[in-house]
């Protein structure tokens, strides 16, 4: 289904400037002695977009953002608009990640919202779904996920990504066994089709290591993978780079 395979790497609230430097230096570094051409997509804090930005063409990667604004501009202290963020450089916004929905309280209407956002300046969106442990336990993942995919509903994105992470995988060192992955990826994919949309890939994020990323990898359902904590260190997810 995905030939085309991505990187990202969300760096969450992790960095402080000189680590973001420091990342990049030495990332740098190791792209540049490698000859073949990868889908690399790094998502820094809000703050660290605009020094991140210059340094993305140069080098071969993509930038994304963390989160967006519901709301187009106006008086939305601390928010920071689609538009702010495709300025200064990025093409990519994660949407809906389990911890906007978990802390932020983020509801399905405001989800639709900042996609519908996101496409009206050309971002590509990578929606975030996933179920809970709970949810898991009680049978009830597919409910769940039909639930959070149905904000696509009206939705007409040139282009879209959906990022399955179970919320009980994240930064847990637990992930679901391969032939789970693929059978939810297949699912997702047929439920975004019912919306008549074609996402340009649909990743897995949740513990991805450079240990287990090439088992993932090898799924044709699966189009790349959402990175967190081993996207921290720039031989890790250089490692995880090398797998794509
Ligand atoms: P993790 O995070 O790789 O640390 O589990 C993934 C994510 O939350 O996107």
């Amino acid at each position: 289904m995905f030939k085309k395979k991505y990187a990202f790497a969300n760096w969450k609230m992790s960095k402080l400037e000189t680590d973001v430097t420091h990342f990049l230096s030495k990332f740098e570094l190791l792209m540049r002695n490698d000859s073949s051409s990868h889908h690399i997509v790094l998502c820094p804090s809000h703050v660290h977009l605009g020094c991140v930005s210059p340094l993305a063409a140069q080098n071969q990667f993509k930038l994304g953002a963390q989160d967006c604004a519901f709301a187009e501009k106006g008086a939305y202290t601390g928010d920071v608009s689609a538009a702010m963020i495709r300025e200064i450089g990025a093409e990519y916004v994660l949407i809906g990640h389990s911890e906007r929905r978990h802390h932020h309280h983020e509801t399905n209407h405001q989800i639709n919202k900042k996609l519908q956002e996101a496409i009206k300046v050309n971002l590509c969106p990578v929606l975030c779904v996933g179920e809970t442990a709970e949810d898991k336990k009680s049978n009830r993942e597919m409910e769940v996920i039909h639930h959070q995919l149905s904000v696509l509903e009206g939705l007409n994105p040139d282009a879209i990504m959906i990022a399955y992470e179970p919320v009980w995988a994240i930064g847990t060192g637990l992930v679901p066994r391969v032939d789970e992955v693929d059978l939810m990826h297949t699912k997702i994919a047929s439920i975004v089709k019912s919306y008549h949309i074609k996402p340009k890939a649909i990743l897995y994020g949740g513990s991805v290591t450079s240990d287990n990323v090439s088992e993932f990898l090898a799924l044709e359902s699966v189009g790349g993978v959402l990175v967190g904590g081993a996207s921290l260190d720039p031989d890790h997810f250089f490692k995880i780079v090398q797998a794509l």
